[in-house]
């Protein structure tokens, strides 16, 4: 396709992420219109061949495409509010970091003044832009994520959860919580290590390898979860009830507060005490999932 026939892409706020996805649709051939609050972090943008836009309705004027990867919400609603009529007829991919229910607000806003909404989560970082390694979740107008799929593939591989708004924020924050379980694991571990001397520069690569092989555990876990079977896992509650009441123990024995593991420690005793010590670690979704979900 020839950059005439590229969609043209409007791109409002050229922060860190903004600034690396502008560049990305340039890169890409698109007709790129950028707007920024601060103007002057446009000028690298074009140089490579960006049109600045003065205004934001100026640059929603340029094209049906309009990606906004503000600072929050709030940046949101004050930057395009007072353009808000030249939103009709466009489509407004809201990249910025929102509630589930600022999503849905923002929707039902653009939708009263006649443009269609996709909300994107933006699992990436401005380095991992365009490359396989980021990724992004939408959620809105299922016609929009089909219109736009190569446009927003541009950016980054997308991913679609619904037509509620606010689904991709809800996917986010379950992905974000995956990684932080795991991240203060590493600086509890950490702690515990400086207590021997270890640098927790040591401890990175180790946890890194660890890691890894746990991803690869979650093809399981989702499965046994998934099916409500726990029978015949390869790593038991009992198993994971005697390493975590070592590892809680550790930490008392060496001042380091137990705050990571101490409920993972209370769900893998309740697990046992209810007579499912046998059962695979992920039964623990038992105690957490939602009561009415799997009920006779
Ligand atoms: N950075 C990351 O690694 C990363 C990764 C994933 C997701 N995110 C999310 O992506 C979003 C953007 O992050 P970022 O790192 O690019 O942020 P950033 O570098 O701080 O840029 C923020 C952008 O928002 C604009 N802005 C802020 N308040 C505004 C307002 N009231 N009116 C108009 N424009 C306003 C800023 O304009 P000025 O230039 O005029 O200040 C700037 O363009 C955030 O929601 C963040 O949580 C970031």
């Amino acid at each position: 396709m020839s950059e005439r026939e590229r969609t043209p892409v409007t791109v409002l706020g050229l922060g860190r992420m903004g600034t690396a996805i502008a560049a990305a649709f340039v890169a890409a051939g698109h007709p790129t219109t950028v707007w920024n609050r601060t103007a002057a972090r446009a000028d690298a943008l074009v140089a490579q061949g960006a049109v600045r836009a003065r205004t934001v309705a100026e640059a929603m004027a340029a094209g049906p495409l309009v990606v906004a990867p503000l600072l929050d919400a709030r940046s949101v609603q004050e930057a395009v509010g007072p353009a808000a009529s030249a939103l009709r007829g466009r489509t407004l991919v809201n990249l910025a970091n929102c509630t589930p229910a600022q999503a849905r607000e923002l929707a039902a806003w653009a939708a009263g003044h006649g443009a269609a909404y996709l909300d994107g989560a933006m699992m990436a970082l401005p380095s991992t832009v365009a490359t396989e390694e980021g990724f992004f979740l939408y959620s809105g107008s299922r016609r929009a994520f089909d219109t736009y799929l190569p446009e927003l593939e541009v950016m980054a591989p997308a991913h679609y959860f619904g037509t509620d708004p606010g689904a991709a924020e809800v996917h986010d924050l379950a992905v974000l919580g995956t990684g932080y379980a795991a991240l203060t694991g590493f600086l509890h571990s950490a702690a515990l290590l400086a207590r021997a001397g270890t640098p927790p520069e040591t401890l990175a690569p180790l946890a890194a390898r660890w890691l890894t092989g746990m991803a690869a555990f979650l093809p399981e876990l989702a499965r046994e979860a998934g099916a409500g079977a726990y029978a015949g896992g390869v790593s038991t509650v009992d198993l994971n009830r005697a390493a975590v009441h070592a590892l809680v123990a550790l930490s008392e024995e060496n001042g380091v507060p137990p705050d990571v593991h101490g409920p993972l420690k209370a769900l893998l005793d309740r697990r046992a005490a209810e007579g499912f010590g046998e059962d695979s670690f992920s039964s623990v979704f038992e105690l957490l999932r939602p009561r009415d979900a799997r009920e006779p």
